[in-house]
């Protein structure tokens, strides 16, 4: 793992998104496959992801994405679904086609089938370039709530209390939170070929420090991410501060960018 201790969210933002351009500038004719979360994590990175396309020229016309999830029963439109999310903070400032943009669909008849037809699409697609992360507090990716198979594929989940607690301050009240979703599994999101993980503000600390210093273990679902082989954390000052050995990841940092600079 890589990880990058910043000293904003503004900053991760920049890192991140220095990430997706490389992922979309080194594509081949068939376009960069990006994997995007929603959430607040990832907002920096696209608000300047959206810059870059507006002040640079950077372009997205012939990627395409997948989402990681979707709360089951709500319709793409839905104020609170993760479809409309990533268009009205991402998609619809950018010009990749609203069309090249999936998520499982929430509204399925048949929700269990459609988790298993996502993975399909996505195999299709060729499998995901870059995938971007944040993680919730009780160490959840996408909805791969503690206590889920390491090895999970898309499928049905149920949320945490604590999840809906979190992810309530979107709603009006916690009754009006979903409390099931469809979730790329844990296997699903471990074959992108690189990963980004976001997150910052002290209540991730927790989750951080087993992401990166604890035990791979079903009770963090996050810390199956120690198995990839690419992947890059960024975190804020407040999110690392559970890190035992920060000053060790400051240090590697340093020598990485020394070695890059002496490559060029
Ligand atoms: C939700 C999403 C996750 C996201 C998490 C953290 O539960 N399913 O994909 O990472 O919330 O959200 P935030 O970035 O707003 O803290």
């Amino acid at each position: 793992m890589e990880i990058h201790i910043v000293d904003s969210a503004e900053t991760g933002g920049i890192v991140v998104a220095d990430l997706f351009e490389e992922v979309l500038r080194g594509a081949g004719e068939q376009g960069a496959v990006l994997g995007l979360a929603t959430g607040s994590s990832p907002l920096p990175a696209y608000a300047e992801l959206i810059r870059r396309h507006r002040e640079e020229g950077l372009s997205f016309a012939s990627a395409r994405a997948f989402l990681l999830d979707e709360y089951v029963g709500l319709p793409d439109e839905h104020e609170q679904s993760y479809h409309r999310f990533i268009r009205e903070n991402f998609i619809d400032h950018i010009d990749l086609p609203e069309s090249a943009v999936q998520s499982p669909r929430g509204t399925a008849e048949d929700p269990v089938a459609e988790a298993r037809a996502y993975d399909e699409r996505i195999r299709e697609a060729g499998g995901v370039d870059l995938q971007i992360l944040g993680i919730g507090s009780n160490g959840h990716i996408a909805f791969n709530e503690p206590g889920s198979s390491l090895g999970s594929r898309t499928r049905v989940v149920g949320l945490t209390r604590s999840t809906i607690a979190d992810n309530s301050r979107y709603f009006d009240s916690p009754e009006e939170v979903p409390q099931r979703a469809l979730s790329q599994g844990l296997g699903t999101i471990l074959e992108a070929r690189r990963i980004v993980l976001t997150a910052t503000g002290e209540n991730k600390a927790a989750a951080v420090a087993q992401l990166v210093e604890g035990g791979i273990s079903a009770r963090w679902p996050a810390t199956v991410l120690q198995m990839h082989q690419d992947v890059t954390v960024v975190v804020d000052e407040a999110a690392a501060s559970g890190l035992e050995l920060s000053e060790d990841y400051r240090h590697a940092r340093t020598l990485r960018i020394i070695e890059r600079g002496n490559a060029r």
